[in-house]
């Protein structure tokens, strides 16, 4: 090949995205007599270092999302198995016959965005950073009920261009129980067993809900275990089934309210978050010391817990507020 036609060939690979890194080696060998070559090998190094839709930045580490449910998640140990079992499940199937999609369910603090942070970190290099995560929040994207068609339209749009982008992207919904009842309906065909949508597969992707509706319910079983004196890790998902059915589905407050999301069973799972206790917190507070490269102190977390509100008012069980504001409350004990 003549040098000219190596450069436009390289131009050309080198804009055509990413689905030609494996190509780009040998070439870039041959292309190191051209006399651009160091300017080349600049541009080359720099287009390597952003992200692509590749296992080089996406694969999932099955023992990392593991080991950090356990060491990092504190108190949940029936979402904790779900995300586990579910997330690997899903990572291993090469043709998964749908996308996954996860219902979170939990009070302020219990760790609902949390998860999302361990997941996407043990599935893209880049974590919640990755260009192939997305967040939307109700208060922030869609907060005009008189807009929904608008938001119906550009929401498809979105779902549909960033898997055409990348077939596993991640799509995180937060504050679903804020969203109009109309709105989440329309990513429903997305969600669906269809091989393809406008030649576009969907199979791939993470669809993620979090949701503060049936929080009440669940601290409320949670607080029957712990008045019987039952601990904390006999509650099964089976004694939280019903209650959080009643809170979700039948709840117009909940964001799938007669949603077909709900009637055509294409939430996988939902995942219910348990309300914290003191000694959660405290973990929370050592963990937070240890993140920070400090050595955790006992005595510093325990302020920290303190300080928070428990409820309900005479036993003083659970943290209002979960782990929400230990971050910030630790600035002001160190
Ligand atoms: C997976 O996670 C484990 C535990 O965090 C870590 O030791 C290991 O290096 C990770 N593997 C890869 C391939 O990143
Ligand atoms: C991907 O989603 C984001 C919102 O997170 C949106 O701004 C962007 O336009 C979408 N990309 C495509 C190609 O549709």
């Amino acid at each position: 090949m003549k040098p000219r036609r190596q450069q436009a060939l390289l131009l050309w690979l080198l804009l055509s995205s990413c689905v030609l890194t494996e190509a780009i080696e040998p070439i870039s060998t041959t292309v190191a007599a051209v006399s651009a070559a160091t300017a080349l090998a600049a541009f080359i190094a720099n287009w390597k270092n952003s992200e692509c839709c590749q296992p080089a930045w996406i694969s999932f580490n099955m023992t990392g999302l593991q080991a950090d449910l356990d060491k990092k998640l504190f108190g949940q140990h029936i979402a904790s198995r779900i995300i586990s079992n579910a997330v690997s499940g899903f990572m291993s199937k090469n043709n998964p016959n749908k996308p996954l999609v996860l219902s979170l369910h939990g009070g302020t603090g219990t760790g609902k965005n949390f998860i999302c942070k361990l997941i996407a970190e043990n599935i893209y290099k880049e974590g919640m950073q990755s260009n192939f995560v997305h967040m939307f929040s109700t208060t922030v994207h869609f907060p005009h009920q008189s807009h929904l068609l608008q938001y119906r339209s550009q929401l498809q749009q979105w779902i549909k261009g960033n898997i055409t982008n990348c077939e596993r992207s991640m799509f995180i919904f937060d504050e679903m129980d804020q969203m109009h009842p109309g709105l989440i309906d329309c990513i429903t065909p997305y969600l669906d067993y269809h091989e393809k949508l406008d030649g576009v597969s969907y199979r791939k992707a993470i669809f993620i809900f979090l949701s503060n509706a049936g929080g009440d319910s669940i601290a409320q079983t949670a607080l029957e275990f712990w008045k019987t004196g039952q601990s904390r890790e006999e509650i099964k998902l089976k004694d939280l089934e019903t209650v959080l059915s009643s809170s979700v589905f039948n709840n117009e407050q909940s964001g799938f309210f007669k949603s077909s999301l709900i009637d055509q069973s294409l939430v996988d799972f939902f995942v219910p978050l348990l309300p914290l206790e003191y000694k959660h917190v405290v973990q929370c507070a050592m963990a937070e010391m240890m993140a920070r490269n400090m050595t955790p102190v006992k005595h510093v977390a325990e302020m920290v817990a303190k300080d928070l509100n428990y409820y309900p008012k005479q036993e003083r069980v659970f943290s209002d507020r979960g782990c929400k504001t230990v971050e910030s409350r630790l600035d002001y004990y160190l």
